[in-house]
């Protein structure tokens, strides 16, 4: 039996759990649970199953500062944005529980007299749900919540990395009134999730997969999911711009670079990519950008600092793998070192031991062109980019050539700008004057291009993932009333003028 054992990234002697990481079969295992619980579960009156969504917004918000000091333990993240994590949970509970009253269909006027036509939304069955480490709460609960709602059962892989904050999550579900078997979490490694995921697609008792993952990895379950005559909920990587037109306010621009670039050590697939600025103001905010991320407290994320450890070590490899690619026309900003922070290596003003934990100096590279392989890779990581343009074409065709299109932001007061960055980026989600992180839990969240297939979550859009239309036409006129051929024409007359 292979276990995995979780540790706080803060202080790696701090086992948080030791966990027991499944087989393919015993995916597959759950699945075929799942799905034989699925169909009373759907029976169950939306309402009814609202009410459960709100049992569960209950005990998340009883529970909110538990559950977030383990993210900030199992995870790392600061603990204000911990706080936020959890919060999105009970949002997105908040939303949901009213769409049990609604999950609206619709009634349609029919071609025909006494006929009548209506839609209604059905769950597809069971879903796999897949997701990533950075927003161990936040993230699943946006498939989880709806899916339920709308009749799904669900098999929920978190990371490897957070197994403790998913068990703890899944135990608030259940206490809320979720039949065990509805919702049933796996821990696994990758090649085992997938191998799993292929075993429920074969057997029929994997009807929808979600995924929060890299681009690389939602290529492949994409591709395997397209096998099945099934789409995958993708949200993947991306590369994020945010432009600096002359006409930004630069103290705010400053905010919202600092939190996008740095907040949860940069590892939100929401973190800005690259900051874009106009020739104008290069200099000048390159430098106050500079200067902010230098004084900037980083270390134990209980403390009031911007950013605490990475993830996990592989994070930290991955962030160190992607400052190889830091070209000699580059300049190296933001603080006394680069890489791992340490003892030897250290940054100027941290907070706690470095040598504890997983801790990465934050790395501003200036001087990006398009041919620079960091132009087009997500660092994932406390690593921002920074070059120059000197029209907004220039900046949204920067914004858009590396294929990435999550999300993107432009600072600007000309309304002009403004709607041309509207009109001209490809992301998904788009922000005018503050952060590309930061989402709100009610707007449709998703990508385009490398960063998601055209799926979206959140707010009413999720619906569309979790459940089909189903069409019904109800003839009561007592014969058969061919549509297309038995309509009524109305006499007109065509060579009528006046
Ligand atoms: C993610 O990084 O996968 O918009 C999600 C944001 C957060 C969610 C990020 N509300 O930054």
């Amino acid at each position: 039996m292979s276990t995995f054992k979780s540790l706080n990234p803060t202080n790696l002697s701090d086992v948080v759990v030791e966990t027991k990481l499944a087989t393919p079969d015993e995916i597959a295992d759950a699945a075929r649970r799942a799905k034989a619980a699925q169909k009373a579960w759907a029976k169950m009156p939306a309402p009814a199953r609202g009410r459960v969504i709100a049992n569960a917004g209950r005990l998340f918000e009883n529970n909110k500062e538990a559950l977030s000091k383990l993210v900030t333990r199992e995870m790392g993240k600061v603990y204000r944005e911990a706080l936020g994590d959890v919060q999105e949970v009970i949002d997105t509970c908040d939303f949901f529980l009213g769409e049990g009253r609604r999950l609206y269909g619709q009634t349609v006027p029919s071609e025909m007299p006494n006929k009548n036509l209506f839609t209604f939304r059905m769950p597809v069955g069971t879903a796999l749900i897949i997701t990533a480490g950075n927003f161990p709460a936040a993230v699943p609960s946006w498939y989880i919540i709806p899916a339920l709602l709308t009749g799904n059962s669900v098999v929920w892989k978190p990371s490897e990395y957070t197994p403790a904050v998913a068990e703890a999550m899944t135990a608030i579900f259940h206490a809320a009134g979720v039949p065990k078997d509805v919702l049933i979490t796996v821990v696994a490694e990758g090649k085992e999730t997938f191998e799993g995921m292929v075993k429920g697609l074969d057997e029929g008792t994997i009807n929808k997969v979600g995924f929060t993952g890299s681009t690389e990895v939602g290529r492949l379950i994409g591709a395997k999911v397209g096998e099945y005559i099934q789409s995958a909920c993708l949200e993947l990587g991306g590369k994020n711009p945010m432009i600096i037109m002359p006409d930004a306010d630069l103290d705010l621009a400053l905010d919202g670079a600092l939190f996008a670039g740095f907040g949860t050590a940069g590892q939100r697939c929401t973190s800005l990519g690259t900051l874009w600025i106009h020739d104008s103001v290069y200099d000048k905010f390159l430098k106050m950008y500079a200067d902010k991320v230098a004084s900037s407290k980083v270390g134990d994320p209980m403390e009031d600092v911007l950013f605490g450890p990475m993830i996990s070590e592989k994070y930290l490899a991955t962030h160190e793998e992607n400052l190889k690619l830091i070209q000699p026309h580059h300049t190296v900003l933001g603080s006394t070192g680069i890489g791992r922070i340490t003892k030897d290596n250290p940054r100027e003003g941290f907070v706690g031991d470095p040598d504890a934990g997983v801790f990465a100096h934050p790395t501003i590279v200036a001087g990006i062109k398009k041919e620079d392989a960091l132009y087009s890779t997500e660092t994932f990581g406390p690593l921002v980019t920074v070059g120059r343009f000197s029209t907004i074409e220039e900046a949204i065709e920067l914004g858009n050539d590396h294929g990435f299109g999550l999300s993107a932001a432009i600072y600007t007061s000309d309304p002009k700008s403004v709607w041309t960055f509207r009109e001209g980026i490809s992301a998904g989600m788009l922000s005018i004057n503050n952060s590309t992180s930061g989402a709100e839990a009610h707007l449709p969240f998703g990508g385009n291009g490398k960063s998601g297939n055209g799926s979206r979550q959140s707010g009413i859009w999720v619906l569309d993932v979790f459940t089909r239309w189903q069409s019904l036409n109800w003839d009561w006129s007592g014969k058969l009333q061919k549509a297309q051929m038995d309509n009524e024409e109305v006499p007109h007359n065509p060579d009528f003028k006046i």
